[in-house]
């Protein structure tokens, strides 16, 4: 296989950088009035605005050049058809088939995965159905208040994140909430809110092995026993979401309630599976499928529209074209929308997990630098926090604004100055302010030369930093929908070009084995020499100073 940096595509793109990189987003902009029109694309009911990038045509053409080279359109159509784009796991990645509206066949080893994912969506409608309508009684006779969602990575931020970005459309009588950390405090704070006798406890776990929720999940059960619930109780209260039947049914939970999905969902692509139980019950099913709706529409989009014109490619292209020539590792995710306050940290997972590699597909080491850091949060707030070091820092740091044009809580004023400071970011990222500028506003305001001197290199500033505007016109469950998978190809694109596995996660699996074999030891109440000095030293320090030693 040829390394991405072996590519012609790659080493056009190379000396490219030579030539742009001195021109600025300002003369780009001056020297085209038709620079917004040209820069911009509509998928799936989200307009995205790219102009303030630093692409010019051959820029673009380079980039797509880099597509083409890369394989991007038929490794897409292998990932949608169940190939094995899962080397090192042996599997396909198949979200894209748990939103298959269209219901065409799927096939993963001969067989068509459509009847399984519809008879699970089918099972779910009527549990969640009889949850929210109140037919679901727990077991004193009273319907369900609260729902608990105990899982993890893709098993928590996923259906948390939904959860909050449809607020306006939850359930009156149903509260959500999330469980996710082994720290005892996340539970201890969580039952503090809830009744045993009318709290739903949802165990959700890929491979039902994961430590901190199956920990989670039996402080919750001794809990919900310590009332005066019995065993025959638990089916009432507790449901799994799982792909491990056997873990499931050894933890106590019946079969019965539990909801499946297949190995062949990731776990940071698996919201659209039962893992979504949580947003189901919040939301509906019916607008569930509206959001499964959303997420096929860009599906479609994605493996249809040619490489110019393909959001999620056009996107990935960007990050690569920043990441990789212009050394820029860090990416800025900025919803102006409070609803999406988990949005960035969502998209943490499914980038980092996804793309924080350093093998190619073939297990080589890495030739280029691959998933940048992703960060963020919602607009205003960012800006009266770390917008500064955007504006203003050493780094540059390519930046998505994301927006609704409507709100769903209409308050007076309060949309058209969220819209404004939005706008009003991205051209300040891009504009800056010329030191001819800052002299003007300085002398307006009454500045002696002598202050507007003295100032100048402080307060004017190069602007030049790139951005995207994503707009969808509300926040529904189908734009949702749309955004999340606009990414999830986004991602895959970006693994594609930089011929790297998004859809394994090896590097995290250590921390869990060390976790695991430290608890062992601490279990034995005996100083801990089997480490380095540092390690050594924590864990006696921890045991001392808790009175573990024996
Ligand atoms: O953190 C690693 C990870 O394996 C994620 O990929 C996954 O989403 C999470 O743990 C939880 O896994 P599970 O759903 O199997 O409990």
């Amino acid at each position: 296989m040829t390394h991405p940096v072996d590519l012609d595509a790659w080493k056009t793109l190379a000396a490219h950088y030579d030539d742009v990189k001195s021109t600025s987003l300002r003369d780009l902009f001056e020297s085209d009035d038709a620079r917004f029109e040209k820069f911009q694309l509509n998928a799936a009911g989200i307009f995205l605005d790219y102009s303030k990038n630093h692409v010019t045509d051959d820029t673009l053409a380079n980039l797509l050049r880099l597509a083409e080279n890369s394989d991007v359109k038929t490794r897409l159509q292998s990932m949608f058809d169940g190939e094995l784009v899962n080397p090192t796991e042996g599997r396909p990645a198949l979200h894209t088939a748990l939103r298959n509206r269209s219901n065409t066949p799927v096939m993963v080893a001969g067989e068509d995965v459509m009847p399984g994912v519809n008879d699970v969506l089918a099972r779910l409608r009527v549990f969640t159905d009889s949850v929210r309508s109140g037919d679901w009684k727990g077991y004193t006779g009273k319907p369900i208040t609260d729902v608990v969602n105990i899982g993890i990575g893709g098993s928590d931020l996923g259906p948390l994140m939904a959860v909050e970005a449809l607020a306006p459309f939850a359930h009156e009588r149903l509260n959500m909430h999330f469980v996710s950390n082994v720290d005892g405090s996340h539970m201890v704070s969580t039952l503090k809110k809830v009744d045993p006798d009318t709290t739903l406890f949802i165990v959700a776990s890929k491979t039902f092995t994961t430590q901190e929720t199956l920990t989670n999940a039996h402080s919750a059960r001794d809990w919900f026993l310590d009332s005066s619930a019995t065993e025959s109780d638990v089916s009432k209260h507790f449901v799994a979401l799982s792909t491990n039947k056997e873990a499931v049914s050894e933890f106590g939970i019946n079969v019965d309630n539990m909801f499946g999905f297949w190995d062949w969902v990731g776990g940071r692509y698996s919201l659209w599976s039962s893992i979504g139980m949580p947003l189901m019950l919040s939301i509906g099913m019916d607008r569930f499928e509206q959001f499964l709706q959303g997420a096929h529409d860009m599906d479609v989009h994605t493996r249809t529209a040619p490489l110019s014109e393909n959001m999620p490619v056009i996107l990935a292209l960007l990050t690569v074209w920043y990441n990789n020539f212009w050394s820029a590792h860090s990416h800025l995710i900025a919803p102006y929308d409070q609803y999406l306050h988990r949005f960035p940290a969502y998209l943490q997972q499914l980038t980092m997990e996804s793309n924080g590699k350093s093998v190619h597909v073939d297990g080589t080491p890495i030739s280029c630098s691959t998933g940048p850091v992703v960060w963020g949060e919602p607009g205003t707030n960012g800006q009266h926090a770390y917008f500064q070091l955007v504006h203003q820092g050493t780094h540059i740091i390519p930046t998505d604004f994301i927006m609704a044009l409507e709100s769903l809580n209409p308050l007076g004023i309060h949309h058209e100055l969220l819209m404004a400071n939005c706008f009003a970011q991205s051209e300040a990222l891009m504009m800056g302010k010329t030191k001819e500028e800052l002299k003007v506003e300085m002398q307006k305001a009454g500045a002696s030369d002598a202050e507007i001197e003295r100032l100048s290199g402080h307060r004017s500033f190069a602007g030049n930093r790139p951005s995207n505007t994503l707009l969808v016109q509300q926040l529904t469950p189908q734009a949702l929908g749309a955004l999340i998978a606009l990414y999830e190809h986004k991602v895959f694109v970006e693994a594609a070009i930089w011929d790297i596995n998004p859809f394994d996660q090896w590097g995290v699996e250590l921390g869990k084995q060390l976790a695991k074999s430290i608890h062992q030891e601490m279990e034995l109440a005996a100083t801990v020499k089997s480490h380095d000095s540092s390690t050594n030293g924590l864990i006696n320090k921890a045991l001392k100073l808790n009175n573990l030693l024996a």
